[in-house]
């Protein structure tokens, strides 16, 4: 009987988040936190973790699964994540990304664009065509992505959604470190998506606040090739701002940055916000963990631009 295994790492977003969906730049970078999925043909019908599969508990692994097994047999499917759920560390993604690249290796036609696409396809699906497809693109590709209006150097992919088309890169990451701080507040990528744009929608003020968002991003791809720390935490600080004016931020990960910019060039949330986690640029981790611990936050110091997705057969 056929069979795969997968492994896909979670993400930070350095900078870029919500201002992506509407065509700015954004750059987001793998972690060394992974999910593995392991998936069996067999049994009576599909099953996620011995469960059978549903809309409500498994969405991201349903969409991928009826994408790419049309009329195939029933699945018995194993899931193991390190990232943490909901915590804005890419972890439907990494479920998406791996769940995809099995299915891909039992259909023999596995390989990175091909799994950035479907896993994006069935993120779209599971979200209600929301988003961008950053995180799904940046954990199969892992490293570092830049994601981009039009085509430049280390050129990926491009992927397309309604008018609207991201062309990805690789992009070279000097070694930076970073301390992760989880709030354990749940944080919904679709319903803050869905409450940044109904924002953007009627204001203007919002859209401007999204092409500043931009021209940040544009600043720090710059900054970070020249190791510019000093002038990335500022920009850090500034786009942590511009998020919360979006309405993403939460008084907790905006007291977890404060504590830590006091051992840190600077900080901000990463991903959607409405909870899950921020990120601080430190050479100084553990003294800036002791200060997001102290706010209620869960540290954890990464290392930056781990693998992207991985799959053999069984
Ligand atoms: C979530 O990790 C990143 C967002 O920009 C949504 C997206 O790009 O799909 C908030």
């Amino acid at each position: 009987m056929a069979g795969a295994r997968a492994s896909a790492p979670g993400k930070v977003i350095l900078f870029g988040e919500h201002a992506v969906v509407y065509g700015e730049p954004a750059i987001a970078v793998a972690l060394s936190l992974r999910t593995e999925v392991t998936i069996r043909e067999g049994g009576d019908q599909h099953r996620v973790n011995g469960a059978p599969m549903t809309p409500y508990h498994h969405a991201f692994i349903k969409d991928a699964v009826e994408g790419l097994w049309k009329g195939g047999g029933p699945l018995d499917i194993r899931t193991d994540s390190r990232v943490p759920s909901a915590s804005g560390l890419g972890s439907s993604a990494a479920l998406s990304v791996a769940t995809t690249a099995c299915l891909l290796q039992m259909l023999g036609q596995f390989g990175e664009e091909r799994c950035a696409r479907e896993a994006y396809a069935a993120e779209v699906s599971a979200q209600k065509a929301r988003g961008s497809p950053t995180d799904t693109s940046t954990v199969t590709h892992g490293r570092a992505v830049l994601v981009d209006r039009e085509k430049g150097p280390g050129f990926l992919w491009d992927i397309a959604r309604g008018e609207r088309r991201w062309f990805l890169h690789h992009v070279e990451m000097p070694p930076l470190t970073l301390v992760i701080g989880n709030s354990m507040q749940r944080g919904r990528t679709s319903e803050e998506v869905a409450k940044v744009g109904r924002f953007v929608k009627k204001t203007g003020f919002a859209r401007e606040v999204i092409r500043d968002l931009g021209k940040i991003t544009r600043e720090a791809v710059e900054l970070i090739q020249d190791r510019e720390k000093l002038a990335l935490g500022v920009k850090m600080d500034e786009a942590h701002d511009l998020l919360t004016i979006l309405g993403v931020s939460t008084p907790k990960l905006n007291d977890m940055c404060a504590a830590a910019r006091e051992h840190a060039y600077g900080a901000k949330l990463t991903g959607s916000g409405g909870g899950g986690s921020m990120i601080a640029l430190t050479d100084t981790p553990e003294p800036c963990a002791k200060a997001i611990a102290k706010k209620g936050g869960v540290p954890i110091v990464v290392q930056l631009g781990g693998a992207g997705v991985s799959a053999s057969s069984l």
